[in-house]
């Protein structure tokens, strides 16, 4: 599939790789009971794998760096990766250590929890963001999440320069970090609305809020906001714009991985188009399809879904 086909050097993606061990129940439990789940499936996640095979099925030319363990599941992902076309040059193998992995609770509406032990993930350090320096800054785009260690993000966000456009989807949060000396250099943040409403400080109610909570977002020096509100849609906001665009409406089955969609199929149209609404339009449709199914990177639309969408922007 090479719809949106990129010059070389056109992405880099930094972040975690874990394996997903999604449980469906009819409510998430609350702490302290046991539920049984309705059905189980696995299958291959984390938030920086999920949006750079994303990229990779769009036909964007992606380089992952990322950790995978020494153990069974890391042996699984490594094959998950050469299926996907993922190039293995900046995948570091963590010998003696467990690949990440995620526990999902998805309950009968569609809604979930997510529980991440990081294991080979935190490898990812500033030794290995100075060690591949070159490949990752030479990328006009810079993606990365927060299931690495801080310190690497706060590296990446300090040597970005004007050449690239750092991209960050601010998930998951700490609520006892000040991210303020990260979002400064953020070009295009991309938070849900809990994201959001944590970063700002201001509350959230549907379509409320958002206004103020993305303008403070903008006093910190984030050029653009990209907020993600699933069935309601994405907002957008920077200097000039100040737009929500809504998404059709589907039976939901599966949020989970929604977001990485987006952001992949997101930051594949930005480097084409370099414009914001229409990119937003386009992962707005490939994220709709998403979630009409269970599973992260299983959840990405085909090559015939993925045309389809094309066409309608093209
Ligand atoms: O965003 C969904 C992802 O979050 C899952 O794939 C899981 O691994 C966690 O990283």
């Amino acid at each position: 599939m090479n719809i949106l086909r990129q010059p070389k050097n056109s992405i880099s993606v930094i972040g975690s790789s874990n394996y997903d061990v999604l449980l469906k129940v009819n409510e998430i439990p609350v702490a302290g009971e046991t539920v049984l789940a309705t059905g189980m499936e696995t299958g291959f996640g984390g938030k920086g794998a999920n949006q750079a095979i994303t990229i990779a099925k769009l036909g964007g030319d992606v380089k992952f760096f990322t950790c995978i363990g020494g153990d069974s599941f890391g042996k699984l992902y490594m094959n998950n990766f050469m299926e996907n076309k993922i190039n293995l040059e900046f995948i570091e193998i963590i010998e003696n250590e467990h690949n990440g992995i995620a526990i999902i609770n998805v309950d009968k509406d569609g809604r979930n929890d997510i529980v991440v032990y990081p294991g080979a993930n935190s490898h990812l350090t500033t030794d290995m963001i100075i060690k591949n320096e070159k490949d990752i800054f030479s990328s006009k785009l810079i993606i990365t999440q927060l299931e690495i260690p801080l310190s690497s993000v706060e590296l990446i966000a300090e040597k970005k320069s004007n050449n690239n456009v750092f991209i960050l989807n601010p998930s998951p949060l700490d609520k006892n970090v000040n991210y303020d000396p990260i979002l400064k250099n953020v070009d295009i943040l991309v938070p849900n609305e809990i994201e959001l409403a944590q970063l700002s400080g201001i509350k959230i109610d549907g379509l409320k809020g958002l206004d103020e909570a993305t303008d403070k977002l903008l006093e910190k020096g984030v050029k653009t906001v990209v907020v993600t509100l699933g069935s309601k849609g994405a907002f957008v906001r920077n200097e000039d714009v100040q737009e929500h665009l809504n998404v059709r409406d589907v039976k939901v089955v599966d949020t989970e991985g929604a977001g990485d969609i987006f952001m992949g199929s997101f930051a594949c149209s930005y480097l084409k188009s370099r414009d914001i609404i229409k990119s937003v339009k386009f992962a707005n449709e490939v994220a709709t399809i998403s979630v009409t199914r269970y599973g992260t990177q299983k959840s990405i639309p085909n090559d015939d879904e993925l045309n389809k969408i094309n066409k309608m922007f093209n």
